[in-house]
């Protein structure tokens, strides 16, 4: 998540070119919000609301997240952006706390997403959904998901909901015109043969390292 702010009026950015509105404050994410932020989103994946995203998940991409947080620096939620290519990126996770829904906070997320989109040079941004109505106000439209391949390669394939899939495919300006992901085939498992027999030992072969004997840790020759 970049830290610049193109989209934002000079009267919203600040020294720190952080998002603000309503109190909340928009920013890139930390792994210190790592918490947070999977706490919240998996906290909403059990009916489906979100996919659910495990911790090393979070951490992993946790520059695609942005966080809201109140004045004095409280959790309200989180958005992320992923980027396919040029051609595409995806708004997922996007949440706010319960208690801090209808004060502006899941609006700013998404324009930061957005602005972050913009600044990658990514016009095609896609995002499924179970309320549209919410993204018709940031220019979002319904899509057939047929035109979204990335997406579909990326997470339908392997949902327990892909033949009874309830979101709305949404995307905000034109169709992507190319993919980059395709299904994920492996005709056989290659399976890594274990070392049967002998472990050569540096001690037993007079070297000086001091291991315990049948310390197995040590790789086998091949
Ligand atoms: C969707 C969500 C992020 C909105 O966050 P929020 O902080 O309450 O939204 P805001 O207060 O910034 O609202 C922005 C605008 O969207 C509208 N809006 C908010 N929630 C809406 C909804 N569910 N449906 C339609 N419009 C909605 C608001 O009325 C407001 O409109 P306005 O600018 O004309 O006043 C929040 O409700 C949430 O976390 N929902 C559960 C998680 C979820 O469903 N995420 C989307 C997964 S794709």
């Amino acid at each position: 998540m970049s830290s610049s702010a193109s989209l934002i009026t000079a009267s919203e950015s600040t020294a720190s070119t952080r998002h603000r509105a309503g109190g909340a404050t928009v920013r890139g994410a930390k792994l210190q919000d790592a918490v947070n932020i999977f706490e919240l989103v998996n906290s909403l994946s059990g009916d489906g609301t979100l996919l659910r995203r495990s911790y090393a998940e979070i951490c992993e991409n946790v520059r695609d997240f942005a966080v809201a947080e109140s004045e004095a620096g409280v959790f309200l939620g989180c958005g992320a952006l992923h980027l396919y290519g040029p051609h595409l990126a995806e708004v997922r996770s996007i949440v706010v706390k319960p208690e801090a829904k209808g004060q502006g906070a899941g609006g700013r997320l998404i324009r930061a997403l957005l602005e972050e989109a913009e600044e990658q040079g990514v016009v095609s941004v896609c995002l499924f959904t179970r309320i549209p109505d919410f993204f018709f106000h940031f220019g979002f439209r319904v899509a057939d998901r047929t035109t979204l391949p990335d997406k579909i390669y990326k997470d339908c394939q392997a949902c327990p909901r892909l033949y009874a899939c309830d979101e709305v495919a949404m995307v905000r300006g034109p169709l992507p015109k190319i993919a980059v992901l395709g299904p994920s085939r492996i005709a056989q498992p290659e399976l890594v043969k274990l070392q049967v027999g002998h472990i050569a030992h540096p001690v037993e072969e007079g070297g000086s390292l001091g291991a315990a004997p049948g310390n197995s840790s040590v790789p086998a020759k091949p």
